[in-house]
C-alpha cells in the first residue's frame, strides 16, 4: 500500500510564528481563517500531475536563456509542467527585426525543448499593443496595416501550424478608462484598423491552423471592484461580439496577475464565480494564463509573507477550478528565481519577491501546496 505523505509542514522551520491563523476580509464576508494546516497536500507528485488527473493542463512560463543557463531550474520545470509558454519569443519585438523579416531562432529551440521533454507550447501572442516593433510608426498605416497584420499571422501561425496546443491571438485589447466604444484599448491596432482587427486576427489564425485553440487573452478580471467588473463586462461585449460577427474565437485567457494585498479588499468569490459562468455559457473554454501572485506590502518575515501568498492562490484557484469550463492553469514563471515581478514591482524594502510556486533556490513552497491541493480539489474535467 502506497505510504501516505504529507507535504508543507514538515518542511517549514518556526512553526510557532503561525500559532494564530490569519482571518482574512474581503467585501462581503471572512472568506479564510488561513494557516499552514489549510495547506497540507498528499503525497508528492508534481503540479502537471496533479493537474491531469482532473483534465487540467499545468504549466509555466519562461524565456529560453533560463532553461539553456540554468539546468536545475529546467529539470524543475519539466518536472513540475505540462505546457510551455514563451515569455518572449513569439512577440513581435522577437520575432519582428524588420517589416519584411521574422527571426524564428529563439522560439524554435523552444518547441524543439518542448518536444523532446513532453511539454505542450502554447503562442503568445499574435497581436499585442505593447509589443509593437521600432519600426511599426514609419512602416504600418491605414493602407497596409490589414496586409501587414495577415502576412504576420499567416507566417507565424503556419511556421507552428498543428505543434501548438494554443495562440494567444490578442491580447489585452480592452481598456474602459481610454473611453472608447465597447471599452476597446486605444491601441495602434485599433487606431489603424478600427475594432475589425480582432475579427481578422481570429479570423485568419483559424483558417491558417484550425488545429490551435484560440484564446482572447486579458488582464485586470480577477477582483469584484468597479474597475474589475467594468473590464468584465467589456469583455464579455467583446467576445458576445466576435462570435455573433462569426470570428472564430474559442477561450478566454485570464491572465490572473493578483496581489495578495488586494485580495481580501477586492476579491469577491460569489462575482468571479459568476463571470467564469457566463465565459462558458458563451460556449467558451477558459484558460488561467499567466497567475502569479505579487507581494507588494507584505510582511518582510518570510514566513508570514508565504502564509499570504498561499492563502491568495488558494482562494483564488479554489473558485476558478471549481468552473468545469477552466482547462489550464499556468503560472507566469515557475520559480521566484525568474519572475517579471522583481523588475516591474520590486518590494520598497529591497528583499526578493517571493510571487511563485517555487522559491528562488527551486523548492517547493507554501504557494506549491495552495496550488497542489487546489488542483487535487478541482472537479474532474
Ligand atoms: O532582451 C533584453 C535584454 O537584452 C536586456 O539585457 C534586458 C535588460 O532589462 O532587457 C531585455 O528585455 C526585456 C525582456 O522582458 C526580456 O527579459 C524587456 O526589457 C522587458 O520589457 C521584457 O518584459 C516582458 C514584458 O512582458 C514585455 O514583453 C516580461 O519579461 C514578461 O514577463 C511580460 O509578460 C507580460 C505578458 O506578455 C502579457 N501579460 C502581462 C505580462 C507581465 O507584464
Amino acid at each position: 500500500m502506497r505510504r501516505r505523505n504529507f507535504l508543507g509542514l514538515s518542511a517549514m522551520s518556526g512553526v510557532g510564528i503561525f500559532g494564530g491563523a490569519h482571518y482574512l476580509l474581503n467585501s462581503c464576508n471572512v472568506v479564510k481563517a488561513a494557516s499552514q494546516a489549510d495547506f497540507m497536500v498528499q503525497g508528492t507528485d508534481p503540479l502537471k500531475v496533479r493537474a491531469a488527473a482532473k483534465n487540467i493542463i499545468y504549466g509555466a512560463t519562461t524565456h529560453l536563456e533560463k532553461l539553456q543557463k540554468d539546468p536545475a531550474f529546467a529539470q524543475q520545470f519539466v518536472k513540475e509542467c505540462g505546457i510551455l509558454v514563451p515569455e518572449g519569443e513569439l512577440k513581435w519585438r522577437s520575432l519582428r527585426p524588420s517589416s519584411t523579416t521574422f527571426n524564428f531562432q529563439s522560439a524554435d529551440v523552444l518547441l524543439q525543448y518542448c518536444q523532446q521533454n513532453n511539454l505542450l507550447m502554447r503562442g503568445h501572442t499574435l497581436v499585442w499593443h505593447s509589443s509593437i516593433p521600432d519600426w511599426f510608426a514609419g512602416t504600418v498605416t491605414t493602407q497596409n496595416a490589414e496586409q501587414i497584420l495577415v502576412d504576420h499571422i499567416t507566417t507565424v501561425v503556419n511556421h507552428y501550424k498543428g505543434k501548438l496546443h494554443s495562440w494567444d491571438v490578442v491580447n489585452e485589447a480592452i481598456n474602459v478608462p481610454d473611453g472608447n466604444p465597447d471599452g476597446l484599448r486605444t491601441s495602434p491596432w485599433l487606431s489603424l484598423l478600427g475594432p475589425r482587427y480582432l475579427d481578422i486576427a481570429f479570423k485568419t489564425t483559424a483558417t491558417v491552423d484550425p488545429s490551435a485553440l484560440r484564446v482572447y487573452n486579458e488582464f485586470g478580471l480577477d477582483y469584484g471592484n468597479s474597475s474589475s467588473v467594468q473590464k468584465r463586462t467589456a469583455t464579455l461585449k467583446l467576445l458576445e461580439r466576435l462570435l455573433n460577427n462569426g470570428s472564430p474565437v474559442q477561450a478566454l485567457g485570464i491572465q490572473a496577475h493578483i496581489w495578495s494585498r488586494d485580495m481580501p479588499k477586492y476579491f469577491n468569490p460569489a462575482s468571479f464565480k459568476q463571470f467564469l459562468k457566463d465565459v462558458a455559457s458563451l460556449g467558451l473554454k477558459i484558460l488561467i494564463t499567466e497567475l502569479d501572485v505579487a507581494d507588494v506590502d507584505l510582511p518582510l518575515d518570510i514566513p508570514s509573507r508565504d502564509l499570504l501568498i498561499a492563502t491568495s492562490y488558494q482562494q483564488y484557484l479554489d473558485v476558478a477550478l471549481a468552473e468545469p469550463a477552466v482547462i489550464a492553469l499556468l503560472t507566469w514563471g515557475l520559480s521566484d528565481r525568474y519572475t517579471w515581478i522583481s523588475d516591474y514591482y520590486p518590494r520598497s524594502d529591497g528583499a526578493p519577491v517571493r510571487p511563485l510556486p517555487l522559491d528562488a533556490q527551486l523548492q517547493r513552497k507554501l504557494a506549491w501546496n495552495a496550488i497542489a491541493g487546489a488542483l487535487d480539489r478541482a472537479p474532474k474535467r
